[in-house]
């Protein structure tokens, strides 16, 4: 048994789950300067009422299934706090306009998107000059791996990935005991014509 799957097998089943809410903390923080906030596959949409509710941040969480999003009475309440949840596809973010957000999140999710790079591509389009994408991921060989058995990326698929979506600055590591992908990109800003 190699040292990773070793560690994995020390790891409680609920790690995830107990490590959820150091990561929303951690994502709240490195989202902190970004205004317009869109969460792709973003489930019950937990993750943008936090943005909203701790950055006051305007959230759009969009997910292909809506039957996860909150009830009438919450989204009335959340409404006027700048958090909606759209049915769509990641590929196809036809309500928003070119640049019009300032960072874009996903959570657990690109492994179960169909067109990964057509998702990184319109993320790309969504987002203004210099704005950032972040993707939180669990990778391959992971607990999630063992509880799960899903297919997912390692770190380095994630970054090639979002090179060929055409995004700069990409950088990602494994964090919280290398069970969780986080991988960040910058769309490219405006050239400076130089003299
Ligand atoms: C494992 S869940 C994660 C949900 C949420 N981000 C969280 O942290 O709890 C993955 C989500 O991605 C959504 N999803 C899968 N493919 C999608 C796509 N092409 N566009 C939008 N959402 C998608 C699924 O419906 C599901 O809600």
């Amino acid at each position: 048994m190699g040292d990773m799957q070793k560690i994995n097998m020390q790891l409680p089943d609920d790690f995830y789950e107990r490590i959820k809410s150091q990561l929303y903390k951690r994502i709240g923080k490195e989202l902190r300067f970004a205004h317009r906030v869109i969460d792709l596959g973003c489930g019950s949409c937990g993750l943008a009422r936090f943005l909203t509710e701790t950055n006051g941040q305007q959230v759009t969480g969009v997910d292909i299934y809506d039957v996860n999003f909150p009830g009438e009475d919450d989204h009335a309440s959340y409404a006027q706090r700048d958090l909606r949840c759209i049915k769509a596809d990641a590929a196809h973010l036809d309500f928003l306009a070119h640049g019009e957000v300032d960072a874009v999140i996903t959570v657990w999710a690109l492994h179960e998107m169909d067109q990964p790079i057509a998702v990184l591509r319109e993320a790309q389009r969504v987002l203004r000059p210099d704005g950032g994408i972040l993707i939180v991921d669990y990778p391959h060989d992971s607990l999630a791996q063992r509880l799960w058995n899903e297919n997912y990326y390692g770190p380095q698929e994630v970054e090639q990935m979002l090179k060929e979506a055409g995004f700069d600055e990409v950088r990602s590591e494994l964090i919280e005991k290398n069970q969780v992908i986080w991988a960040r990109a910058t769309r490219p800003g405006h050239k400076v014509e130089s003299a």
